[in-house]
């Protein structure tokens, strides 16, 4: 993945001539992604929600950082995304350590399933 982006940074360079901005890709970049109407859809919500003020993708918050839940889960099946959906709709603890995740009644099942693909997209 990582020469992917090296590559991609390379042909950059070479096409933007002499643009010297040489920083590394920024840690949140999920380059690739941001076109997947999955992806946005699910971002969007969460952006609505309240789960950004717990979960970061890549820094541990309350929770667990959204790259590890989806490197944990792996690729995903339907029976994966309908449990953490529950999940997030439920509440629980007990998975990643003794703090709880609130649950969110509000949240329609539907919803709250494109949150996980979104997650679940995350898996490095
Ligand atoms: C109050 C803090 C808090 C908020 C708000 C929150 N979470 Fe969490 N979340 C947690 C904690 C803590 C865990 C770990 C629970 C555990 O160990 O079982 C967790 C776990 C998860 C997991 C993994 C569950 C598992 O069983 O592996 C997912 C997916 C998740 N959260 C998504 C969300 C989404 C989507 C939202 C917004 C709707 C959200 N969270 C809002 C604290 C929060």
């Amino acid at each position: 993945m990582y020469k992917f982006f090296f590559s991609l940074m390379l042909l950059g360079l070479l096409t933007a001539c002499g643009n010297s901005t040489s920083s590394a890709p920024a840690a949140e970049d999920n380059s690739g992604l941001s076109d997947n109407p999955v992806y946005k859809k699910g971002l969007g919500l969460i952006a609505k929600s309240d789960c950004l003020t717990c979960h970061k993708v890549d820094e541990p918050l309350t929770g667990p950082k959204y790259r590890d839940v989806a490197n944990k889960y792996g690729s995903y099946s339907d029976t994966i995304v309908a449990h953490l959906a529950k999940k997030i709709i439920s509440g629980g603890t007990g998975v990643w350590g003794q703090i709880p995740m609130i649950p969110h009644p509000q949240i329609a099942q539907e919803d709250a399933e494109a949150m996980v693909k979104y997650i679940l997209l995350l898996k490095k």
